[in-house]
């Protein structure tokens, strides 16, 4: 299985790997079984891997710099104030970065690493391959000394498949790890410290519990632009998966559940709906003001951080808020 791809850049030594751990087919089957899954549950619910097809990734990019979007600037805003800090504590000579999308806010990161000389290799991990080669590509140019090193893959089940090389440090930004239920948490973590096999660091990046309008704004802001990253994903479900949903009878609702301290985000149906699955042998039915679940977005306290961390055989090295205690990053070690 897998797939590699080498290729030299111009001007520079640096040298790009991309490792394709997706079999396509494999791949497509695993999806069908989780959404079918999904769509049996009551309410129903939908992977998140929907989301992130190239027009999904764009609109995503967009969200990160809404106004309403607070958490890529408050976790840039730690990042830029204590990068070095985390340098100097690791030393890391590779950086790994799952769900890394375009490595934006990685930058810093990658500077701070490259300033205290021991950067040598970056591995952006994602299963978007689209945007991670263009990710990967423009890391090539902006570090020309450094290997870039890119995994396509799913980082619930490919882990075993990052380089075992050299003083790691392994992030995982953004607050993706709130898009898991509790259970997936536990094993992702599970598995990120196997994967880092008591050495190497675990870099965490969690949106924080805070006033609940701001919460529910920034998965619904005014201009649209994540309820056209929501609704996209019923357009990537037609097309992958034969579905014939009616996008214009669904519209996007983003709510916060007490329950479980966390952001829903939802697709409710206008008027009654039969959505049938083609590749899937399914229908769903939706009355209307009835929903689909296509994401969740879990919010954190430091405790239960620190908690959850622990469960996992992680120790807490440090951790740092921005300014308005609106997001946590956490540095941990195998405990
Ligand atoms: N790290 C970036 C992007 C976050 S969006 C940031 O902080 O802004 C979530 C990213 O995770 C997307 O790029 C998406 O393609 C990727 N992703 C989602 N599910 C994934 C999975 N199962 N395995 C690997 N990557 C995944
Ligand atoms: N990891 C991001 C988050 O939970 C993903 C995200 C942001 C998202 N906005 C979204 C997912 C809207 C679905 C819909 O904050």
């Amino acid at each position: 299985m897998g797939s590699a791809w080498h290729a030299m850049s111009e001007h520079d030594t640096s040298e790009i790997t991309v490792d394709v751990h997706l079999d396509p087919a494999d791949w497509s089957r695993h999806l069908a079984e989780e959404t079918a899954l999904g769509l049996v549950d009551r309410p129903p619910w939908t992977p998140p891997v929907w989301f992130y097809d190239e027009v999904g990734s764009r609109l995503f990019d967009r969200i990160t710099r809404l106004d309403e979007y607070y958490p890529t600037r408050a976790e840039r805003s730690i990042l830029a104030a204590h990068a070095d800090a985390i340098a100097a504590r690791t030393g890391a000579t590779t950086l790994i970065e799952l769900g890394s999308g375009t490595s934006d806010k990685t930058t810093l990161l990658l500077d701070a690493l490259r300033d205290h000389g021991t950067l040598e290799r970056i591995v952006p991990f994602d299963v978007s391959e689209a945007v991670l080669r263009s990710a990967a590509a423009t890391l090539a140019e902006t570090y020309p000394d450094v290997d870039v090193h890119a995994v396509v893959g799913d980082f619930h089940e490919h882990l075993g498949h990052i380089p075992s090389h050299g003083r790691r440090l392994l992030a995982f930004l953004g607050s993706t790890i709130g898009n898991l239920d509790p259970d997936q948490r536990r094993e992702f973590l599970r598995r990120v410290r196997h994967s880092l096999d008591g050495d190497g660091w675990f870099l965490l990046g969690t949106d924080l519990v805070k006033d609940r309008t701001r919460l529910v704004r920034a998965y619904d802001d005014d201009s649209g632009v994540t309820a056209a990253f929501n609704l996209n994903a019923l357009h990537v479900m037609n097309r992958e998966l034969g579905a014939d949903f009616d996008v214009d009878a669904w519209r996007h609702r983003a709510v916060f559940d007490e329950e479980h301290q966390r952001i829903e985000m939802h697709v409710v149906a206008v008027t009654d709906q039969t959505v049938s699955f083609a590749t899937l042998d399914r229908t769903l039915t939706v009355e209307a003001g009835g929903h689909l679940r296509t994401e969740i977005s879990a919010k954190f306290t430091e405790p239960q951080v620190r908690a959850e961390l622990a469960g996992a055989g992680f120790a807490v090295d440090a951790s740092w808020t921005d300014d308005n205690g609106d997001f946590l990053l956490t540095l941990a070690r195998p405990a």
